[in-house]
């Protein structure tokens, strides 16, 4: 069922509660791949009455990025969402009604990374996160960790401000070749999308060494860059973080033994993100 209206799906969300369905989430921005539905089927699992949502959020965008021609299929997405209770599927001006003037802003999980390259990004997903939260009244809601600094950051809003939702993070869906599923993956020409697997590369590089026993970041960090450096248009950040705190380690720190490795890169004109979590996650890709 795919409903545009609010306070209509507030409405089927307090009916399946009335009848003793939990009530799990996943929030999107549609163009669904694998990966989404990796998390549809995450929250299946985790609840009787599952709501996808499918909104392109503008206030996430800054002003030189791709709101306009980010891609938009709400047909086939709704196709692909069979074993959904309830497809949200708002217009802007629903979720932003006239006069509104509210932000929800998470402070520093969002400083460093993908933050200082994305002004205002993080405040707009917090704040439409928060709004969906609201609507839906979820007890459980997935999000995947291909995006780990912003699960960090809902999962800190969470907290913050008392939603009684579990945030669960699910692992990053890849293609078979290892380039993390994105729907920014459609932009890329076949030649950029062979370029893309530098990415997971310089990851599963970093990876092996950090099997093998390194752990100086500074040479983790340059092995990912070996991989990343050729390929990419740009680089925004290749850092070994604080798998909590998002704060990057600097070249002579000695990383744990669970940290977070992570790139933000254009290759052509699209920016694409991936991560790995040393010590905890298999290796991005199988190295020969
Ligand atoms: P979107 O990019 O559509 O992603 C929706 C959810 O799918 C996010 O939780 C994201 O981390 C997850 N996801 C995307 N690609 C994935 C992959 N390859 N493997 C696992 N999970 C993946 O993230 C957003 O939308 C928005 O910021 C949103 C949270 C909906 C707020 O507008």
């Amino acid at each position: 069922m795919v409903i545009e209206d609010p306070l209509e799906v507030r409405k089927a969300c307090e009916a399946a509660r009335a009848r003793g369905l939990g009530v799990g989430f996943v929030p999107t921005m549609g163009a669904l791949h694998a990966g989404h539905l990796a998390l549809t089927r995450e929250a299946k699992k985790r609840a009787k009455f599952v709501v996808c949502s499918i909104f392109v959020n503008p206030t996430q965008f800054g002003p030189n990025e791709d709101l306009a021609r980010y891609p938009r299929d709400l047909e086939g997405d709704v196709r692909k969402l069979e074993d959904v209770d309830v497809v949200f599927a708002p217009a802007p001006e629903a979720m932003y009604v006239p006069g509104e003037r509210t932000r929800v802003r998470v402070d520093e999980l969002t400083a460093h990374l993908c933050g200082p390259h994305r002004p205002g990004h993080f405040e707009g997903v917090t704040t439409v996160v928060a709004k969906l939260f609201s609507i839906v009244g979820p007890s459980v809601a997935v999000f995947g960790k291909k995006d780990f600094q912003q699960l960090a950051v809902i999962r800190r809003m969470t907290k913050d401000l008392f939603f009684p939702v579990e945030i669960v993070g699910h692992p990053i869906v890849r293609e078979p070749d290892g380039l993390a599923m994105s729907s920014r993956n459609a932009y890329l020409s076949p030649e950029e999308r062979q370029r893309a697997l530098g990415l997971s590369r310089g990851l599963a590089e970093a990876a092996r060494a950090f099997e093998k026993g390194e752990r100086r970041a500074g040479v983790l960090r340059d092995l990912a860059l070996a991989s990343i450096e050729p390929i990419a248009t740009s680089i925004d950040y290749v850092s070994v973080a604080d798998v909590d705190a998002m704060t990057p380690l600097p070249d002579d720190a000695t990383a744990p033994e669970r940290v977070l490795l992570a790139v933000a890169c254009r290759v052509g004109g699209t920016r694409l993100i991936d991560n790995v979590v040393l010590g905890e996650d298999p290796p991005p890709v199988r190295l020969d």
